[in-house]
């Protein structure tokens, strides 16, 4: 709800609007209409799953230990949905240990290769997606189908993840403006209007 808010959406309005945030620990799905959420489901996967998956790639495809910090590099420098891109952004070096041999190595990392090891990840939020259209009442599905799915939190910054849920989902995918920071503008907004959303406090 506060991401909705956020992004700029009528939340009190009949029209029913899909948000999903994708934050660090868990992706969440609504559907949002009447100032109420209508359906939701949520899974634990998102951000950090995205980052453990590349450092478990790094070490099964190319016998190279990273770290954390190191994954969550590649995955914001080179992090991509789809294997190919419009705009894609040049290999990067990344430097970690080498299984083998224990001493330290620089190899060099595609964006296309990090779309293949999330592609488990994205795809299970794909499906709890497709959970929730099925879930959504039918008279909310017409307004999904013209208003479309709203992509909201950090882990929707990854690249082409806005036109991959397009083409599995075949509806219009908007990704919110500022999406780090739609919910913590959505939550000030609701406070500060504390009246004008008292359908929030219950
Ligand atoms: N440019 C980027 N590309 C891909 N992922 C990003 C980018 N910037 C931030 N992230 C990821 O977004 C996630 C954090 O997003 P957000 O701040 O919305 O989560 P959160 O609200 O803290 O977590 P949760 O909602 O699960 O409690 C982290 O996993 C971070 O790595
Ligand atoms: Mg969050």
């Amino acid at each position: 709800m506060a991401a909705a808010i956020g992004i700029g959406i009528d939340v009190e309005e009949p029209m029913g609007n899909m948000i999903i945030d994708i934050g660090g620990g868990t992706s969440e799905i609504a559907v949002i209409a009447l100032g109420g959420i209508v359906c939701d489901k949520s899974i634990r996967v998102a951000g950090d799953e995205f980052t453990s998956d590349i450092e478990e790639y790094m070490r099964r495809q190319h016998n190279i230990l990273i770290g954390e910090r190191s994954a969550e590099r590649i995955k914001i420098e080179v992090g991509a949905a789809l294997p190919e891109l419009d705009n894609p952004p040049s290999d990067i070096a990344v430097h970690g240990r080498d299984l083998m041999t224990g001493i330290p190595k620089e190899i060099y990392v595609s964006y296309s290769e990090i779309a293949h090891a999330l592609d488990k990840s994205i795809s299970k939020i794909e499906e709890a997606i497709l959970n929730a259209l099925e879930l959504t009442p039918p008279e909310l599905s017409a307004d999904i189908y013209r208003t479309g799915i709203y992509l909201a939190g950090g882990g929707a910054l990854l690249r082409g993840l806005d036109k991959r849920i397009q083409q599995k989902t075949k509806l219009p995918v908007h990704l919110a403006e500022d999406p780090l920071r739609a919910v913590a503008r959505g939550t000030g907004i609701a406070l500060k209007n504390i009246d004008k959303f008292p359908f929030l406090i219950r």
